[in-house]
């Protein structure tokens, strides 16, 4: 018997993505998975170590509110990007997922909006629905380089008296883009205006290919009050499996986040001590993945641009390609069926992020540039096949 009605009923409108950007495929062995951004690069002894070591120091037992250590390292490590913040300002969470979670938990009211870009990172959409807020959004706009950008009135278009907050993603996952100054300072200003909440989404900083500079928005006028940074190690120190992330706020945002009862949910204490220790001594490490993400990129866009019909925009950061597949004449989700049945390689449509683009697929570059080769040979036969 269904046990539906015992769920709460935001469950049951709970948007799957990755159950339909799988189209029902079952995996074999011969697959190839660039959907997921799990970066492929596994842990350094010394992080290793650092788990061990705490564990055996016994760093067993709870820990309220966060290690102190880390919180203070998180600190200093923002001091980089000229954020002055207390650790008493830093939370500890388990990933940047469960970050985004506690974020609409402390603010959130049924009925209220939450206005997020489009294209926008799909973990946005399940705790918005699940705490019965409302998502609104605001398409960005191509620029002539075919990046996808913020576009400030298309931001103050969707504004209504009911929303509050908006997401932005800086650097952007899915489209690639670091944003200016100009952008950050505009929607600073419009939060200012119409008295937003901006939760600023900060998980790639060290992953910037261009001249362009991070730009957190909490050092904008008015902004201490009303953002919230969030961050994570998972794409920094390629821990996606350790379950790290932080949430920078204002003084009293903080006491919101205090509020929120969702009990001792931080990374195990090994793992926070291991972290002070990455963010100490990983920084060779996070320079060698950024040696190797650079060659992939530049690799795969080449790829990509081969291939008569796709056309692929170098990103600014992140190391996603999100490219146009448009003059294919197929839907993004078609596409990456097909490429997974034919070809067996895993993808993600561009309909996963938002209406606004569609025509898009994503590709995680998460193998080696031998891998890519294979990737890149078995998408031009498919290619070639459905032209
Ligand atoms: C933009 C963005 N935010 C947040 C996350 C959450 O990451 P995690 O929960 O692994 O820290 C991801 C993961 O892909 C992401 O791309």
């Amino acid at each position: 018997m269904s046990v539906d009605r015992f769920a709460r009923k935001e469950l049951n409108n709970l948007r799957s993505a990755g159950a339909r950007a799988r189209g029902g495929i079952i995996e074999s062995s011969d697959t190839i998975n660039l959907g997921a951004g799990d970066p492929d690069f596994n842990q350094p002894d010394f992080i290793i170590d650092a788990v061990s070591d705490a564990m055996k120091e016994g760093h067993t037992h709870y820990v309220f509110f966060g290690d102190p250590d880390l919180k203070k390292a998180i600190a200093d490590y923002y001091r980089k990007y000229g954020v002055e913040v207390d650790p008493s300002q830093v939370f500890i969470t388990s990933g940047g997922s469960l970050g985004i979670f506690q974020i609409f938990a402390a603010i959130l009211n049924p009925g209220e909006e939450v206005l997020i870009l489009d294209p926008a990172y799909q973990g946005y959409t399940n705790p918005i629905i699940y705490l019965g807020g409302k998502i609104k959004r605001a398409k960005m706009k191509k620029n002539e380089k075919g990046l996808f950008r913020p576009d400030i009135e298309n931001i103050r278009k969707k504004i209504t008296d009911y929303t509050k907050a908006v997401i932005i993603c800086n650097p952007d996952n899915p489209a690639g883009i670091v944003y200016t100054d100009d952008e950050i300072t505009a929607i600073a200003e419009l939060a200012v205006e119409k008295d937003l909440i901006i939760i600023s989404d900060e998980v790639y900083p060290e992953y910037i290919w261009s001249e362009r500079k991070h730009i957190p928005i909490i050092n904008k006028p008015g902004m201490a009050e009303r953002n919230f940074i969030l961050g994570s190690f998972s794409k920094i120190f390629a821990w996606t499996g350790c379950r790290t992330g932080y949430i920078i706020a204002g003084p009293e945002l903080s006491g919101l986040l205090n509020k929120v009862p969702t009990g001792n949910l931080e990374t195990p204490v090994p793992f926070q001590k291991a972290g002070v220790v990455a963010l100490e001594q990983g920084w060779a490490f996070v320079e060698e993945m950024r040696q190797e993400y650079k060659k992939r990129i530049e690799y795969s866009v080449k790829r990509l641009n081969e291939m008569p019909g796709i056309k692929c925009v170098q990103p600014e950061a992140t190391f996603y390609l999100f490219p146009d597949i448009s003059e294919l004449g197929i839907s993004s989700q078609k596409f990456v069926e097909g490429l997974y049945k034919e070809e067996k390689i895993r993808i993600f449509p561009g309909s996963n992020y938002g209406p606004n683009s569609k025509g898009h697929v994503r590709l995680s570059l998460v193998k080696p540039v031998d891998v890519l080769t294979e990737v890149f040979d078995r998408i031009e036969r498919y290619v070639k096949k459905i032209q």
